[in-house]
């Protein structure tokens, strides 16, 4: 979810909306406004997108020049117009995201005391929780203090008291809050990027802070009601301003961004790698005896991929997990060894829990990510940006690509500080490396008539099965996690030899296999699973290259050829029809691409 507020001196309401419109990647179900104006506390809410909520604006317009606003990715309770934030009641106004662990305990209590509740979310526990501590004579910081020592769980909650126009009050407790601070004026927002217009300068609370902010200025407080300090940084967030230029959807532009993305990519870190310095002397890749690596989604795949590499080229075992899983499987871990966390928001909350289970074990924390401010890279020792610039589309597109780039300049890096790989072998990976953004640059350039044209069939279907060997295998199921995001076709992505174990009884001529098999060690083997498939009247599409092309005589509904290219930059490569394919069947099919139902880009609760 998504908040922000602005302690004014003009009416907020149209800013608070325009600045959700930069945050509705974290959720977009529901969304609301509330202000206080003629001393009352008022409100707009609106269940889908922020349009509704803008059109609901319109006809009710909200003034009053201080006010707190939120878009919701429900958790508990449905995506309503009646559990949308803000909720109210006995004068105090809340957002929050995050989960309240304990509200069902609460409610009984705060029920079983005379409190009625309105809505079915966890949040209205807090906004009774602060009244009723005012009823009880509490001032409001007091009340908020007292409410936070109640809550457990995750929050990041922001606040407005009905009886003073003056003040919004906030906490932070694993969601991030950025306090940004104006002429006059001062903001509030989970992300400084919604922030980015109206000012650059942010104090970011960290876990178990609270702030009363004014007009004037912000009063940082923790979790023992202590003052305390928080440096106020210059923030990056204005660079972000993103827009669609020409194209249909910021996926589509993402995509298309991919080879000038890789560029800055390899400009970072190839000469890292040719200066022959470890990539990052706190990351001693000479010393540790095993890597762990831990990631959601996308970025976890980019993980899997990087496992075959840091194996292969360094000689290093690598430990992986989706970190939902990592974060809880107690793993005996030496810390003498070093972990990678990849997130392309930094914010993710179970990669940020991993992370924390590695740094309390004593291990080296790297973080590869995309977002420089965030909370997985303020809490790592070495941070690995991957330099994608902002991602705006929930499905990740180019973050993967510049995330895989990243851990294969950090697996060389690694190779050559282990002694494991020739300086030769080195040199030519990186001479592989480099032809990357010109190789993307000619695919993109070539395939979109193609792959239109088998996106258009694909869209008819209703299973698709994705197969891939070696590093193709985690691509196929990235394939399959892209497809089902966004075309909500259903789609699994398999070990080609895993095949003959379960999958190959669902091979029928309704459900569509998917191929990724570049000409590369495993291709003669892909091949055999190719036939295994054809030979059960399975209908097969391939991807390959030039020479796979040539060397595979199988009849396929489609082949889509690529350049042949060395195999460590199979992976980007392959990444991009894979990409597209996903993009135009969801075109096809109507689906609304750059925030697909159900989903979010940056996952902040568990
Ligand atoms: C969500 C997004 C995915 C992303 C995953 C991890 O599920 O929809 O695209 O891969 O979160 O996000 P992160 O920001 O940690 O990379």
């Amino acid at each position: 979810c998504g908040i922000v507020g602005i302690v004014g001196q003009q009416p907020v309401s149209e800013r608070l909306v325009d600045a959700l419109k930069r945050l509705e990647y974290r959720g977009y179900d529901s969304a609301g406004v509330a202000t206080i104006t003629g001393g009352a506390l008022q409100r707009r809410r609106a269940e889908g997108k922020l349009v509704n909520l803008e059109t609901r604006l319109k006809a009710e317009p909200l003034n009053g020049s201080i006010g707190i606003a939120h878009t919701r990715w429900a958790t508990h309770g449905a995506p309503t117009e009646g559990n949308a934030h803000p909720h109210f009641t006995g004068g105090v106004a809340v957002v929050h995201n995050g989960i309240i662990e304990n509200f069902a305990e609460l409610k009984e209590e705060l029920t079983a005391a005379g409190a009625e509740f309105q809505t079915d979310t966890d949040t209205e526990v807090v906004a009774h929780l602060v009244a009723r501590h005012r009823q009880e004579g509490m001032g409001r910081g007091e009340a908020m203090h007292a409410m936070l020592k109640r809550i457990k769980g995750a929050y990041a909650l922001a606040i407005l008291f009905e009886d003073d126009p003056s003040i919004i009050i906030a906490a932070r407790n694993g969601p991030p809050l950025a306090i940004g601070h104006g002429d006059g004026e001062m903001f509030l927002a989970s992300d400084a990027i919604a922030l980015a217009p109206f000012t650059n300068e942010v104090t970011y609370l960290i876990d178990g802070d609270w702030a009363v902010i004014g007009k004037g200025g912000a009063d940082i407080f923790d979790f023992d009601g202590y003052p305390v300090e928080r440096p106020r940084q210059t923030s990056m967030a204005a660079a972000y301003l993103a827009n669609k230029g020409k194209h249909r959807h910021f996926m589509e532009k993402e995509i298309y961004e991919q080879p000038e993305a890789i560029g800055h990519v390899l400009a970072h870190y190839v000469s890292l790698i040719e200066n022959r310095a470890d990539a990052v002397p706190i990351f001693d890749f000479a010393s540790i005896p095993s890597l762990t690596i831990s990631a959601c989604g996308t970025a976890y795949l980019a993980g899997l991929i990087g496992k075959y590499w840091f194996e292969r080229y360094a000689r290093l075992t690598v430990e992986i997990d989706v970190a939902s899983e990592f974060r809880y499987r107690e793993i005996p871990l030496s810390p003498q060894s070093a972990a990678l966390f990849i997130s392309q928001s930094g914010e993710t909350a179970d990669t940020l829990a991993s992370l924390r289970y590695c740094k309390k074990l004593g291990l080296k924390i790297g973080a590869i990510v995309n977002a420089a401010e965030s909370s997985i890279a303020r809490e790592a020792d070495a941070v690995f940006p991957i330099l994608a610039g902002p991602e705006i589309g929930v499905a990740s597109t180019k973050a993967f690509t510049c995330q895989l780039a990243v851990l294969a300049a950090l697996a060389i890096s690694a190779a050559r500080t282990r002694g494991t790989i020739t300086e030769n072998e080195v040199q030519a990976l990186v001479r592989s490396l480099a032809e990357m953004p010109r190789i993307m640059g000619q695919v993109l350039n070539s395939i979109q008539p193609k792959i239109e044209l088998l996106a258009r069939e694909l869209s008819k279907y209703h299973d698709v099965l994705y197969l891939g060997r070696g590093t193709s295998f985690p691509l196929a199921m990235e394939g399959a996690l892209k497809l089902k995001e966004i075309s909500y076709i259903h789609a699994e992505g398999y070990a080609a030899g895993e095949l003959k174990h379960g999958p190959i009884a669902l091979i029928d001529k309704n459900m569509p296999v998917i191929v990724i098999a570049p000409f590369d060690r495993f291709f003669n083997k892909t091949v055999s699973n190719m036939e295994e498939v054809a030979a059960r009247g399975g209908r097969v599409i391939l991807v390959t290259d030039e020479k796979g092309a040539t060397a595979s005589r199988l009849d396929t509904m489609h082949t889509i050829v690529l350049p042949a290219v060395d195999e460590i930059i199979a992976p980007m490569i392959f990444s991009l029809p894979i990409q597209l394919l996903a993009y135009h069947t969801a075109v096809f099919m109507g689906t609304d691409v750059d925030q697909p139902r159900n989903l979010a880009k940056s996952v902040t609760v568990e």
